[in-house]
């Protein structure tokens, strides 16, 4: 099948794909990409949640001009160039705000990027005042945009000529969701959570019985379900790629970490014969990844995703993550000098959620951090954790 470039009808930045795949777009029309889904239901994601190797540098640096040269020099002989530094993606609120805080206290010098300027320069404001740390500084950073991702690598390039920490934090939820109606549901977030106690065939059972519940206010739109997989997965796809020079260049080990979900389980993917095939990694590449999605939006825009056997629960947020575990694997192998995981942060009252989440973002961030800050050079690499410890999603 022909792969098929989506662009969504609102954003700028809205090339679905990384820029290998921008060549040969395919624009879907308006009136598709807008029709409502409505047979298609999510517990709050959120709800279910509720549930050195030495840079090869002829190859993946690019050569500055002479003049560049002087003046990297220059630049970095005025820096204090810190022993760690790290950076976080949608670093201006929620789990991504904390990850920064509790990075900045560790004395990582920290990169808080944020699409919204004002938004993250605030955020760095807050750090810097109310909690008192100067190691903390903004930069510019959209992730659905290869020139806001390339702006980021150069000024770290030419400013620290390394990076030791990327957190891929930013993410959104994919649905459409009516606040008001779902209040009104007043449904007790642990009850979204026990769900996730149970094994795959109650899951499946509790979970229509929840999708019935939530089908009028939370909403799979095709949109969203293209900007979902353009941001939590194409995304932490481009940014990786985009500062992978930088971080072969780290003299602390390098530590990647992707921020996945509850939903990412593969118990929760209903085909049975693709369940298995994720399950094995070395089977998967880029490529491979890129189809599957495009199968996933072709079901999902015919309705035909329970048909099809893919999830019919937060459907395009459930296959972003698990797409993020999956590429989190293939990293791994891919960089075995560096320790790249992934991490489910908890049921987190954030925006994601609406704010239903049960464990403050200080309690969410933790996973994050210990797999940035405590992995020792031969630690874990390639694998998925529930917060702070070791946990089976494949
Ligand atoms: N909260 C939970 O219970 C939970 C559970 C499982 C997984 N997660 C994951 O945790 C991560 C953080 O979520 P959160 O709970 O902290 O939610 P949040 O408060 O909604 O934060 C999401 C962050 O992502 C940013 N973002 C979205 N699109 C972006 C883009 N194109 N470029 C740059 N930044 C972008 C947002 O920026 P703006 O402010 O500009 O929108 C915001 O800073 C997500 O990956 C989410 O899937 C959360």
């Amino acid at each position: 099948m022909m792969p098929r470039h989506l662009v969504p009808s609102s954003s700028p930045c809205s090339r679905v794909r990384p820029s290998r795949a921008a060549a040969a777009p395919t624009t879907i029309p308006i009136s598709t990409t807008t029709r409502l889904h409505q047979r298609l239901i999510f517990p709050a994601a959120a709800a279910a949640a509720a549930a050195a190797a030495p840079m090869d540098g002829a190859t993946t640096r690019p050569s500055p001009p002479h003049h560049s040269h002087r003046l990297e020099a220059l630049s970095r002989e005025h820096e204090t160039i810190p022993e760690r530094l790290a950076v976080v993606t949608g670093g201006n609120r929620g789990i991504g705000l904390e990850v920064c805080r509790q990075l900045s206290v560790q004395g990582v010098m920290v990169i808080l990027t944020a699409r919204n300027e004002k938004r993250g320069k605030d955020a760095v404001e807050s750090l810097r005042h109310e909690c008192n740390l100067s190691n903390i500084a903004y930069h510019p950073l959209d992730i659905l945009d290869d020139g806001s991702v390339a702006s980021l690598a150069k000024h770290i390039e030419t400013r620290y000529g390394k990076l030791d920490i990327l957190v891929n934090n930013a993410g959104v939820g994919g649905v459409v969701v009516d606040q008001d109606g779902l209040r009104a549901l007043n449904i007790d977030p642990n009850t979204w959570r026990s769900f996730n106690c149970f094994l795959s065939k109650s899951i499946q059972m509790l979970s229509g019985k929840a999708a019935h519940l939530l089908e009028r206010v939370v909403v799979q739109t095709y949109d969203e379900a293209v900007k979902c997989l353009n941001t939590n997965y194409y995304g932490i796809e481009r940014v990786t790629e985009g500062l992978l020079p930088l971080l072969k260049q780290s003299t602390s080990g390098a530590r990647i970490v992707n921020t996945t979900s509850l939903r990412s389980e593969l118990q929760r993917m209903p085909n049975e014969k693709l369940r298995e095939e994720l399950r094995d990694a070395d089977a998967w590449d880029e490529k491979r990844i890129e189809a599957m999605l495009d199968e996933f939006l072709e079901a999902l825009e015919h309705g035909r995703l329970e048909e099809a056997g893919w999830p019919t629960m937060l459907p395009a947020y459930s296959m972003s993550k698990m797409v993020v575990n999956l590429y989190t694997r293939i990293l791994a192998k891919r960089h075995p000098e560096m320790r790249i995981n992934c991490v489910h942060p908890g049921f987190v009252k954030t925006e994601i959620n609406w704010n239903t989440g049960v464990i403050p973002p200080e309690e969410g961030a933790r996973g994050a951090v210990k797999l940035a800050l405590l992995l020792p050079d031969d630690g874990t690499t390639g694998c998925y954790f529930d917060q702070t410890e070791l946990g089976v999603a494949w």
